[in-house]
C-alpha cells in the first residue's frame, strides 16, 4: 500500500477502470462476484438484443428493478475517493463499465461510460434518447412519443460500445502513467483489455478488488479489500 501510495503521489496522468465492485458497498449487486446478479439470472436471458426482442417486458422488469435499487443507493467512500483523486492529479480519466451513474452523482467530471447509462431510454423505432429518472417506471415497457417501445440506453452483449467512448478509453489507457483497475473481474471484453493496453504502454497498474482475479498476478500491485476502504486509504496523505 505504501509503494502504491507513492506511485499515486508522483503520477501525472492517471486512468481508472471501474466495474460493478465499486458500487457493491452502495448496495448494488455485482454480476459475477460472490452473490453476483448473474448467479440468479443468465446474461443471455436478460442483457442481449435477442432477449429484449423475445421478452421486452421481462428485460424491462429486470432493468426497472435495478433502476429502483440504484435510485435508493448513494455513492460510497470508494466513489468519493475517485472524486478526490480527480482534484489531486494533473490529468485523471475515469473509465467505467457501470451504468448506474454513481460516479457522476459522486461528482467526477471526466467519466467515460463504456456500457451506456441505465437512466437513458432509447426509442427502438426513431432512436430518440431521453434521460428518465423515474423509479419505478409508471408502466412497462416505456413508450416513446412516437408510440414505439423504448429500450434501456445500455450496451448489451454482442453490441458495439459507443465509438467515442471506446476511443476516449483507449487514449486514456495508452497515455497514462498509472492505471487503477477497481472492482472488476475484467472478463468482459473489450473493456477488460484496457488493462493490457495500459501495461503495454508502460503504465504501472494497481488492482483494487475484494477477491483475487486473473489480473492479480499480472499487475504491479494488487490491493485486496473493499474499494470503499482501500481507495480512501490509498489517497490518505
Ligand atoms: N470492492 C472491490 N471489488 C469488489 C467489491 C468491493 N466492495 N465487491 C465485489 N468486488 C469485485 C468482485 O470480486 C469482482 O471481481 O468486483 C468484481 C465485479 O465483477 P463483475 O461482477 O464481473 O462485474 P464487472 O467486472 O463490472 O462486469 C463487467 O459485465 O455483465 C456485464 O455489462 C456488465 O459492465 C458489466 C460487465
Amino acid at each position: 500500500m505504501e509503494e502504491a501510495r507513492g506511485w499515486l503521489r508522483n503520477a501525472a496522468n492517471v486512468a481508472a477502470l471501474t466495474g460493478s465492485g465499486i458500487s457493491a458497498e452502495s448496495g448494488i449487486p455485482t454480476f459475477r462476484g460472490s452473490g453476483g446478479l448473474w448467479r440468479s439470472y443468465r446474461a443471455e436471458d436478460l442483457a442481449t438484443p435477442e432477449a429484449f426482442a423475445r421478452h421486452p417486458l421481462l428485460v424491462w422488469q429486470w432493468y426497472d428493478w435495478r433502476r429502483t435499487l440504484i435510485a435508493a443507493a448513494q455513492p460510497n467512500p470508494g466513489h468519493l475517493a475517485l472524486v478526490e483523486l480527480e482534484t489531486r492529479v494533473p490529468s485523471f480519466t475515469l473509465i467505467t463499465q457501470n451504468v448506474d451513474g454513481l460516479h457522476a452523482r459522486a461528482g467526477n467530471s471526466r467519466i467515460v461510460c463504456l456500457h451506456g447509462d441505465i437512466w437513458t431510454l432509447r426509442c427502438t423505432a426513431c432512436g430518440k434518447e431521453e434521460q428518465n429518472l423515474q423509479a419505478p417506471l409508471p408502466s412497462l415497457p416505456p413508450k416513446c412519443a412516437c408510440g414505439a417501445i423504448q429500450r434501456p440506453g445500455v450496451v448489451w452483449f454482442g453490441e458495439p460500445l459507443p465509438p467515442h467512448a471506446w476511443l476516449a478509453a483507449e487514449k486514456a489507457s495508452s497515455q497514462c502513467d498509472l492505471f487503477l483497475v477497481i472492482g472488476t473481474s475484467a472478463v468482459v471484453m473489450p473493456a477488460g483489455g484496457l488493462v493490457y493496453l495500459a501495461r503495454q504502454s508502460g503504465a504501472r497498474v494497481i488492482e483494487i478488488n475484494s477477491e483475487e482475479t486473473h489480473l492479480s498476478s499480472l499487475v504491479d500491485c494488487s490491493l485486496r479489500g473493499p474499494a470503499g476502504t482501500i481507495l480512501p486509504e490509498l489517497l490518505r496523505p
